[in-house]
């Protein structure tokens, strides 16, 4: 399993905790930067971390930034992305049962390390639901 991250200078703050939990798994962990609190621009990482779940270089991504959602819409933006981004654990479970969401985004402005650390186990711990999920997940996928 790999898994490419990617924040921008809002969301560096929270990336060691995202690391460490997949270093504790075992994880490969394919940073796309940023790597500073310099000020840059969320939707270059957003898309890198997009690019490189739809290709396939990554089984799956994880992105932050200031709230999650300038990020989480880049990464959307990539054909093949299914981004959710999530505040609380039971989103990040309903998002990969229901969504087979294959990036999960965080706001570091708007959750604590103790709230991401919770999300990110949940998100790698739960698997997609499939059935009439896998219609709807389908039919995501068809709009062009
Ligand atoms: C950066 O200041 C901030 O706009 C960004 O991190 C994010 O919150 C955008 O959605």
């Amino acid at each position: 399993m790999k898994i490419a991250v990617g924040n921008d200078h809002a969301g560096f703050q929270l990336k060691p905790v995202v690391i460490s939990v997949l270093e504790e798994r075992g994880i490969e962990i394919l940073d796309l930067g940023c790597y500073s609190a310099e000020s840059v621009h969320y939707p270059i990482y957003g898309e890198a971390v997009g690019r490189a779940v739809a290709s396939g270089e990554a089984d799956m991504g994880i992105v932050i930034c200031g709230t999650g959602i300038g990020i989480s819409i880049a990464a959307n933006k990539v054909p093949g992305i299914r981004c959710g981004l999530c505040s609380e654990p039971l989103s990040a479970e309903l998002t990969r049962q229901h969504n087979d969401a294959n990036v999960l985004a965080m706001g570091a402005r708007t959750i604590g390390p103790e709230m991401a650390r919770k999300i990110v186990e949940t998100f790698l711990d739960t698997e997609f639901l499939g059935g009439k999920h896998a219609v709807r997940v389908e039919m995501l996928n068809n709009i062009k």
